[in-house]
């Protein structure tokens, strides 16, 4: 998107937001782009985040491979909260073009994601196909083109409930209108997850549907939409 077109869309963005923006957090913590010296940290906060969950199962190296794609590929987008001790307690990361970013990934990282997960395929062989979705599945998108996908956010249980994830999802929601999408989605387990839920519904996120994946698990599928550009602004 032209700089032109990225300093008409601030206003609106912010305009947008009101009522619902709240840049502080009840504890001092800032927030700062995903770099590769947060990866850790971050794959450390994500265990702890997500202790059960699949990608947590392929373990700490499939999950440096994962958040450290988003600083490779153009469109990846990623933040941190860091808290007073220089500590990162949550992360945002998304890809503003998921079709893009996906078929990238494909392309150049296959094997990187195939080295990281043997340990967890020696394991556990029959994960394989749940791995390739993990993989390159991106939930199926919303109608409507040109929308980025919020991949993963996760706050250190014991930073929960200081605003740490709302600042994370604001600021990944307006880089991602910044850099020209029309607006964002992401999916979420519709069962056992009422807290995260609700924590998207007061972010100003619509459920837009809900599905069933082939392991029987049941989803929703959030979207947030950008207002439409000025009609000034090219
Ligand atoms: C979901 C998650 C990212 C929220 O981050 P957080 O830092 O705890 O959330 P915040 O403190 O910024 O809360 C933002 C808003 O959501 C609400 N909220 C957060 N957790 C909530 C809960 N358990 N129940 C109800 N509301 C909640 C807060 O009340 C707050 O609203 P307010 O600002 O109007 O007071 C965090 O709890 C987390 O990492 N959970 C585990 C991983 C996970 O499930 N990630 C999402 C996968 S899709």
């Amino acid at each position: 998107m032209p700089s032109s077109v990225a300093r008409e869309r601030e206003p609106v963005f912010w305009l947008m937001m009101t009522g619902s923006l709240r840049t502080e957090v009840r504890t001092h913590c800032h927030l700062e782009m995903l770099a590769r010296r947060h990866i850790d940290e971050v794959v450390r906060i994500h265990l702890q985040s997500f202790p059960s969950f699949f990608l947590s199962f392929l373990g700490s190296r499939f999950l440096r491979e994962f958040y450290s794609s988003f600083l490779v590929d153009p469109t990846g987008v990623g933040y941190v909260v860091i808290d007073d001790d220089g500590k990162v307690v949550g992360a945002v990361v998304g890809p503003v073009d998921p079709r893009g970013y996906f078929q990238r990934l494909l392309k150049h990282r296959w094997w990187a994601f195939c080295v990281a997960s043997i340990g967890a395929v020696l394991r556990r062989p029959t994960i394989i196909p749940r791995l390739w979705q993990a993989l390159f599945y991106r939930g199926e998108s919303p109608g409507g083109a040109g929308r980025a996908l919020l991949s993963s956010i996760a706050v250190a249980p014991a930073a929960q409930g200081c605003g740490a994830g709302r600042l994370l999802v604001q600021a990944w929601l307006a880089e991602a209108w910044r850099r020209g999408a029309s607006g964002a989605y992401l999916t979420t387990d519709t069962e056992a997850n009422e807290a995260v839920n609700r924590f998207y519904c007061g972010l100003g996120w619509a459920l837009e549907t809900s599905y069933v994946t082939r392991e029987g698990r049941r989803m929703n599928r959030y979207i947030f939409d950008f207002p439409p550009l000025p009609k000034n602004s090219g």
